[in-house]
């Protein structure tokens, strides 16, 4: 009779582990979904904030963003787009779902693993309407891997890792010979209708459109995944409309000038995104977040004029340039307005934070933790955390912060950005007041009704912002010899390698990395590009060429 037995005991068991952790089905009846809006910005430097008291140009509507809401003063990412997405997205560290190493080239039959549950899928099973719009960099080869069948709804954008600006189209990566292909969706259907139209503008009235036909009766998950400062074409990387750039005319360097412009068009967006929040009646419901995906290439592939300084390295290095990066928060719920958040965290953090926002149960496996209490400041505490920033096998290179501690090993391109890069932007523009172009900017007139923001307030953030290297001399580091160690706390630069003063934690280090690679999934990476991918053989588009159906 032991089988009989074990059978009754088994069956109900089974079933509780479904009840308990179908990890889609819907748990929360809140009366009122708050709706999350998340605006990404593409390689902006972690420094081209004005808020942060960079005054070469002006972040209006981000900087009211910030004198409004939370700022998140230690905010890590990946310090590549595919990592850091896939992080963003599925609230897992790049190395436990095998997205550790490099970005998909765009003829690379790989992407982010199917069995992988995305933020959109949960949001839509607990009633929430999702959309992506813009830059989606996560796979495309087979036709189940794209945004619609990845938890969205709906997508307006493109497939790869970045696309001309004005005509919407990118060469191949890798393989030579290609012919130019356009990426850019209206759900499942190439959209050539909207050929030479500004991609910041297309994603700017996407979301706004979004807004303004949202079924109130749902929430509203929207990501706005810009372009923008991403470079664009091949051949004219930095593009911006002629009479933007002539604003900036008082810049010298003419890269630079045309990445302000560019970044003004992001800013002016997430102004018209609150404007019609507004409008619509729904902007006291609304969670926004603003980050960047990662740091700014300041040189080298991609490189857009973005600055990171006085952050150390930039855009795929392993150092604070490429990872740390300020993001900024509103929402009606916040009770301090313009408090500079110091809790160390990840961007994987968000799932689980606008889980709890949401007040929705989820029991699938997260490596984040909910910090939303805190971001809105119900709750005050600093809890000791480990990012593993970069792990990756293949290129060989760790980057790992456990509390103060910062641990750097291997690095990439033989150290060639390995250095402190960028403008600290001292050239002012005749724009005396910061503080008019903040609350006269659309965000800050939207909600000016809250709080009066002044030159004060400013000044305060600016100074808890600053960040101070410090002025020893620099001890020198070559990852490529031999592990080193930072103190972040008092040397965010990375200026000082402390890595002979700890031998202990050095070993400590060692041995985690050690077991990290250990436990690692290994790379989902397919570093075959496949000819059949050409635009060429796609009608000039770029498409699932491992699907039959397009
Ligand atoms: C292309 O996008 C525009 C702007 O959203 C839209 O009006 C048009 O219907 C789209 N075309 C197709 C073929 O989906
Ligand atoms: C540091 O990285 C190099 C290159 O990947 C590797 O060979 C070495 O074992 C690493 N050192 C430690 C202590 O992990
Ligand atoms: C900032 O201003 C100082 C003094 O006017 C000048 O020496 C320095 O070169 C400037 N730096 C930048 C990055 O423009
Ligand atoms: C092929 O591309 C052109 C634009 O270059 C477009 O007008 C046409 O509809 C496309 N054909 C198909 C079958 O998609």
């Amino acid at each position: 009779m032991y089988g009989t037995e074990t059978y009754t005991i088994m069956i109900p068991s089974i079933f509780l582990v479904l009840a308990f952790c179908d990890v889609l089905s819907v748990y929360s009846q809140v009366a009122k979904k708050p709706n999350i809006v998340v605006i990404m910005a593409d390689d902006m430097g972690s420094h081209d904030m004005s808020f942060l008291g960079m005054n070469q140009f002006y972040t209006p509507n981000i900087d009211a963003m910030a004198a409004h809401g939370t700022i998140m003063n230690h905010h890590y990412t990946p310090n590549l787009c595919t990592p850091s997405r896939a992080a963003f997205l599925t609230g897992r560290d790049p190395m436990n779902i095998g997205m550790q190493h490099y970005v998909i080239p765009n003829e690379e039959p790989w992407g982010l693993p199917l069995k992988e549950v995305l933020m959109p899928e949960v949001f839509r099973a607990n009633g929430y309407k999702t959309h992506l719009v813009g830059k989606w960099h996560l796979g495309f080869h087979e036709k189940e891997f794209t945004p619609l069948n990845r938890g969205f709804d709906t997508h307006f954008g493109y497939y790869g890792g970045y696309i001309s600006y004005y005509t919407h189209s990118t060469n191949c990566l890798i393989l030579q010979g290609c012919n130019l292909g356009v990426d850019f969706r209206s759900g499942f259907k190439t959209n050539f209708t909207v050929n030479g139209r500004y991609a910041t503008d297309l994603f700017t009235d996407e979301a706004i459109r979004r807004i303004e036909e949202h079924d109130e009766s749902k929430g509203l998950f929207l990501v706005i995944s810009h372009l923008a400062a991403h470079t664009g074409s091949e051949t004219d990387p930095l593009e911006a409309p002629p009479e933007i750039v002539e604003k900036f005319n008082y810049i010298q360097d003419e890269n630079r000038r045309k990445y302000a412009a560019m970044v003004y068009k992001l800013d002016q967006g997430i102004g018209k995104v609150f404007l019609s929040l507004k409008r619509k009646g729904i902007l006291e419901d609304t969670i926004v977040l603003f980050y960047s995906d990662n740091g700014a290439p300041t040189r080298g592939i991609f490189s857009n004029a973005g600055s990171n300084y006085p952050l150390r390295g930039q855009k795929a290095s392993p150092w604070e340039g490429g990872i740390r990066g300020t993001a900024v928060l509103w929402s009606k719920q916040i009770r301090k307005p313009g408090y500079v958040f110091d809790q160390v965290m990840s961007v994987t953090d968000w799932f689980p934070t606008f889980l709890k926002a949401a007040n929705i149960k989820y029991c699938g496996k997260l490596d984040g933790i909910d910090l939303w209490d805190q971001i809105i400041g119900r709750r005050r505490m600093n809890i000791r955390r480990r990012i593993v920033h970069v792990l990756d096998e293949i290129f060989g290179y760790t980057s790992i912060r456990d509390a103060m501690w910062k641990y750097v090993n291997g690095t990439v391109q033989n150290g060639l950005n390995d250095v402190w890069l960028g403008t600290i932007g001292n050239e002012t523009d005749g724009v005396t007041e910061h503080i008019s172009v903040v609350k006269y900017s659309k965000v800050g007139q939207v909600l000016s009704k809250y709080f009066t923001i002044t030159s004060e307030k400013l000044k305060k953030i600016k100074s808890k912002l600053k960040i101070s290297c410090p002025s020893r001399t620099v001890i020198a580091c070559n990852p490529l010899e031999k592990p080193c160690l930072f103190n972040i706390n008092t040397d965010p630069c990375e200026r000082i390698n402390l890595a002979d003063n700890y031998p202990k934690l050095m070993s400590y280090f060692d041995g985690l990395v050690a077991f990290m690679q250990w436990k690692a999934v290994p790379s989902a990476r397919v570093a075959f590009p496949d000819p059949q991918s050409n635009p060429a053989f796609h009608n000039n588009t770029w498409t699932w060429w491992g699907s039959n159906d397009y």
